[in-house]
């Protein structure tokens, strides 16, 4: 019998964040059945949850590893995955971890003409080239990463410059990127976005692959729906199709999700600590505040992005529906999961789920106010074994000279 989270909490302790490697395996093969360009190589982008229990699982659907950072890049190398399959999407990055990227042999995704420039003089045989095709997208200002107020990727008009430095400094421009944004449900805008990748893709000589990012959103609301993956897929297939014939040779395709394969499987599991209620008075308005044993620290995406996480009462699911304030124990006012959400009542030791926390949550986690990390533990089937335990007090302050 696979656990439940009354379970789970019981044994591992609360907060307590939970994977369901399924439920990542799932997605993964999703995604590779929904593109039928061949050949087709899936990246993770990593950054979305590095926990190595899920980052092995989606390997071994052959995916290979979108990695922005040196520790992003150490982290798939101890998963297994093979340093061909690692791409090294940069980002201001300095020349020591350029250097030990090269000796690495992990191709790196230049952000920048003087990066593909240094690069090249550095000897570096091959490179490929991050292109801002002016087309953003994203649920919020803040994960778009395209159009002209971000600091990502070469702007498209710029390929001859990239050009002059394969000239100047011998080095191959193998791999043409975009990432466009993050949380995107529609698929139109994805299409837009090829469009113009393509067009700068066909003015580039050396090509061995293009690769269009992740971004592809999920249903975090109940009214929303996911991307029509075949759809997304045929047309990714239809316009790469359309490219090679015009380039004159097959190239690979790439996409690299990073939220798609992992947010829907991980859920933080939290205990209520307080129900409190304000008068009913026109000031204080008779809001009802349920607090949490955990906060912005562990999962910081609603503070910082306004972001919806759905959020079931595990303890009392036939309790009479009330409009209350989720919130956590971090002492800032925007420690808030949830305004005005209507739940089953939760009462003092409930045990609450906030959903479609896999993606960004654990991995933007910090110990703001001295709080330990929560635990990390990954369900498969009836398997279950703790990914990471709880850091306790005494680690963070260890960690001080004292
Ligand atoms: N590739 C590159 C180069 C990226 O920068 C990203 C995400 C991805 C792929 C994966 O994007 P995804 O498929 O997960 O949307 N912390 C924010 C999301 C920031 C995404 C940053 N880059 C959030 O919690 O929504």
């Amino acid at each position: 019998m696979p656990p439940t989270p009354h379970d789970l909490v019981a044994r591992f302790g609360s907060p307590l964040y939970v994977y369901d490697l399924a439920v990542v395996r799932a997605r993964a093969r999703a995604l590779k059945d929904a593109i039928t360009w061949r050949p087709f190589q899936p990246l993770y982008a990593v950054k979305a949850n590095p926990c190595p229990a899920v980052v092995k699982t989606i390997a071994a659907e052959g995916f290979g590893i979108d990695a922005v950072s040196p520790g992003e890049v150490a982290l798939a190398l101890r998963c297994g995955v093979p340093a061909a399959k690692v791409l090294y999407t940069e980002n201001n990055m300095t020349d020591a971890e350029q250097a030990e990227a090269l000796a690495q042999g992990v191709l790196i995704n230049c952000g920048s003409l003087d990066r593909l420039e240094r690069v090249g003089r550095a000897g570096g045989k091959e490179a490929s080239v991050r292109f801002n095709p002016d087309v953003g997208a994203g649920a919020h200002e803040k994960i778009c990463t395209a159009g002209p107020l971000t600091k990502f990727g070469v702007h498209y008009t710029q390929v001859d410059q990239v050009l002059a430095i394969e000239r100047a400094t011998g080095i191959n421009v193998v791999g043409c990127h975009m990432h466009i944004g993050s949380g995107i449900l529609d698929a139109d805008v994805y299409a837009k976005a090829m469009t113009v990748i393509f067009d700068v893709a066909a003015k580039l000589p050396n090509l061995r692959f293009v690769d269009v990012g992740g971004g592809i959103g999920i249903p975090y609301r109940a009214d929303q729906r996911h991307v029509d993956l075949r759809a997304l897929g045929a047309k990714a297939s239809e316009l790469m199709s359309a490219f090679c014939t015009r380039y004159g040779r097959p190239l690979e395709l790439r996409l690299e999700p990073g939220r798609f394969l992992v947010a829907e499987a991980g859920t933080l599991l939290t205990t209520v600590t307080s129900v409190k209620t304000n008068p009913d008075t026109a000031e204080a308005k008779g809001r009802t505040y349920v607090g949490c044993d955990t906060g912005f620290n562990h999962l910081v995406r609603v503070a910082m992005y306004d972001a919806y996480h759905r959020i079931d009462n595990l303890s009392h699911p036939e309790a009479a529906p009330r409009e209350v304030d989720v919130v956590g124990n971090i002492c800032e006012s925007g420690d808030v999961f949830a305004r005005a959400r209507t739940l089953p009542m939760p009462q003092l030791g409930d045990l609450l789920a906030l959903r479609d926390a896999g993606a960004y949550g654990m991995a933007m986690a910090s110990t703001y106010n001295t709080r330990p990390l929560p635990a990390e533990v990954v369900v498969d089937g009836d398997d279950v074994r703790v990914a990471r335990p709880r850091t306790s007090v005494d680690a963070l302050l260890d960690a001080y000279v004292w």
